[in-house]
């Protein structure tokens, strides 16, 4: 039986892996988000309602789902709040159901402007952040100076650790970019505030963790963002600040290797992108009008319109090998519904040597171009089928081209931004 079970993004993000873990959550015990920060946006549709999550487990809609915001998270409080306000006023009430890691690094407003104002001197060459202050908040977790969520206890070291860093962003923000210093008493009285709505959810989640394994509960980790914007295996520089593969699952909760049971892959029938950086089956033609519009791609979180392509094998097959998947979830199979042809790409050419490969590390993608294997499109309604036999057969026969590249099964099917707008190929709970 599969009790523990990771779910993350095989491209750049925005494959639609919100509505997955909301869906497998009626099984689940505990939902767990390990990585990235609110740069992350879910969005759930329940019985025709949009909820868009940024911070918050997308399992915590489930009434009795535990969610949890673990050591690996950067986390603005002010943004949680927030956040925890909108899903009161939606009726979803998580009292006693969300816990916070007391080791989870804190994102503060100077880590904002620091991403905005960075990337403003970069011009051309910017990484098209989210501009919500990861990259920063991660480089001070590395460098062992940041505020984590468990010094909001301690008022008075709580004050003395803030103002040093202050003073360290100030004397940056005003030298190299002319930029109004911050004062830290408003900052300081701001978390505070905050303090006191996230007081009693402020925990050890890594031991909580161990004991809901102990006791067989079912756990899910949510993944964020997508393998490609993975830190170290993605297309660097032009990624997050986060480990977004596999790896970060184990860092970012202290849930060891051997308690996770099943890893699915989330994977967009098609391509996107937004935000910077190397897109090898970009589209520049008719159809990415088609893709942006049917699919609704405009980011979640900053409203960007998002770039889009073809599936990509090649990439697909990667993310396979750097997460062990063990099996995929297509989702927006219904966005190609009326697409004459529909492309995949097979492998990648050097565009000087004509060198065909298979296999590329994806941080080093310069000089390729795609090469596609063409299908024919089904160009009938798949939106809302809920059974894999009621699917046309041209669509099926995309669905096992996609098994073949990717060397793995796909469980389940997603044809619509619904809960129930699911095919469930294998109970992968059993
Ligand atoms: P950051 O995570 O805000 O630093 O942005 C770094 C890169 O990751 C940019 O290209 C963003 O557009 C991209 N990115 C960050 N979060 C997401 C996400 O949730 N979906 C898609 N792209 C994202």
């Amino acid at each position: 039986m599969n009790k523990n079970i990771v779910i993350l993004g095989t491209q750049w993000g925005d494959e639609g892996k919100g509505k997955i873990v909301d869906y497998l959550s009626t099984n689940s015990s505990y939902v767990v988000r390990y990585h990235g920060g609110h740069n992350a946006g879910h969005t759930l549709v329940l019985n025709g309602k949009k909820i868009v999550l940024h911070l918050i487990p997308s399992g915590l809609l489930h009434p009795k789902v535990i969610g949890i915001i673990s050591n690996g998270v950067v986390i603005s409080v002010s943004e949680l709040v927030k956040e925890i306000e909108m899903l009161k006023r939606n009726n979803f009430f998580i009292e006693n159901r969300l816990f916070i890691s007391d080791a989870a690094s804190l994102i503060l407003p100077f880590h904002i402007t620091m991403d905005i104002v960075r990337e403003k001197k970069l011009g051309v060459n910017a990484i098209g952040t989210t501009g919500r202050g990861i990259g920063p908040a991660y480089e001070d977790k590395i460098a062992r100076r940041s505020l984590r969520i468990g010094d909001l206890k301690n008022e008075k070291n709580l004050s003395i650790k803030l103002k040093k860093i202050v003073n360290y962003y100030n004397d940056q923000l005003l030298s190299i970019y002319k930029h109004k210093p911050f004062d830290y008493h408003l900052i300081l009285k701001d978390l505070l505030e905050a303090k006191n709505i996230i007081n009693d959810m402020i925990t050890d989640t890594t031991i909580m963790l161990h004991d809901a394994i102990e006791n067989k509960k079912i756990i899910i980790f949510e993944g964020a963002q997508g393998s490609f914007l993975d830190i170290d295996h993605g297309t660097y520089p032009y990624v997050t600040s986060s480990n977004s593969t596999i790896g970060g699952v184990i860092t970012g909760t202290g849930v060891g290797p051997k308690n996770i049971d099943y890893i699915l892959g989330v994977t967009k029938a098609y391509s996107t992108r937004v935000g910077n950086g190397p897109f090898p089956t970009e589209l520049f033609n008719s159809i990415d009008s088609y893709l942006s519009k049917k699919g609704n791609e405009f980011g979640s979180t900053t409203g960007r319109k998002r770039r889009t392509g073809w599936l990509d094998g090649v990439a697909l097959r990667y993310a396979v090998k750097l997460n062990s998947l063990s099996a995929l979830c297509i989702t927006k199979l219904d966005v190609l519904d009326d697409l004459k042809e529909i492309k995949i790409c097979i492998a990648y050419q050097n565009v000087n040597t004509l060198e065909i490969y298979h296999n590329i590390s994806f941080s080093n993608l310069e000089n390729i171009q795609p090469i596609y294997e063409t299908y024919t499109g089904w160009m009938e309604q798949t939106s809302g089928i809920k059974k894999i036999e009621e699917l046309p057969k041209a669509a099926k026969n995309y669905i096992k081209c996609i098994e073949k590249i990717a060397g793995i099964p796909v469980h389940i099917i997603s044809t619509g931004p619904d809960r129930n707008d699911t095919i469930l190929v294998k109970n992968i709970f059993l």
